[in-house]
């Protein structure tokens, strides 16, 4: 899969982005984003799974699941030069998908992140948009697999103080569909958190 995504800048050329599968070769891009102080920024609303500190093993682990076709899945976001190669790896999307055997089996859960260096610009609103219309909305249509069901309800959870998430998920047309009281325990703080929704399948 290789999905472009071009991004405006005010003041510059558009950037230049794609939506790709992981490789082991983005290993050392993983561990670099994940850790550091810079690390902890990005990790410091996402769910425990993303480990603080990120080991070489976490990446290995992390980019292997991503292969699996299981019920996760995500892709990377990678920066491209002007002959469409890869620059560097900055960032992912994801979804994981409910259990097909229960009564969410029509539904997947968002997820994202970039690498701080890169907030800011306008990139994570253009890929979500991007992945949801190129990647997620035929999942609404065909399944991923047999066992699969036809996704009709994407689902994110932002911790209620995470302004800059909440507002990609607003620009990709989520809408808030509640607030969880203490649904997040975090470091150390338990934390409201905010489910916003997008129906993407043939009962919206
Ligand atoms: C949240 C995150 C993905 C945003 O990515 P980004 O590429 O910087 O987002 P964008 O540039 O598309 O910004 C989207 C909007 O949010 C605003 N915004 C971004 N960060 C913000 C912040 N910290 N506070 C307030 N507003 C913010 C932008 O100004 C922009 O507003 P606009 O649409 O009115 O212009 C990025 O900060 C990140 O990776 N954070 C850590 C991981 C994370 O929180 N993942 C999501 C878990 S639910």
């Amino acid at each position: 899969m290789f999905v472009r995504v071009s991004v405006p800048q005010k003041d510059a050329a558009p950037l230049s982005l794609a939506v790709t599968e992981w490789t082991p070769a983005m290993t050392p891009s993983l561990i670099k984003h994940l850790n550091g102080p810079d690390g902890t920024d990005v990790t410091r609303f996402l769910r425990n799974k993303v480990p603080q500190p990120y080991t070489e093993d976490d990446a290995r682990f992390f980019i292997a699941l991503t292969a699996a076709n299981g019920l996760f899945t995500a892709h990377a976001i990678v920066l491209l030069d002007n002959d469409s190669n890869i620059v560097e790896t900055i960032g992912t999307v994801g979804l994981t998908f409910k259990d097909p055997t229960d009564i969410e089996a029509h539904s997947a859960e968002l997820g994202y992140w970039l690498s701080k260096a890169w907030w800011g610009k306008g990139i994570m609103s253009s890929v979500v948009c991007e992945y949801l219309d190129k990647v997620v909305r035929p999942l609404s249509i065909v399944p991923r697999n047999e066992q699969s069901a036809k996704l009709v309800k994407i689902i994110a959870y932002a911790i209620a103080d995470n302004a800059g998430s909440c507002k990609v998920l607003e620009n990709c047309g989520f809408a808030l569909e509640g607030k969880m009281k203490q649904f997040a325990f975090k470091r150390h703080l338990v934390r409201w958190t905010a489910v916003r929704v997008l129906l993407v399948g043939l009962l919206q």
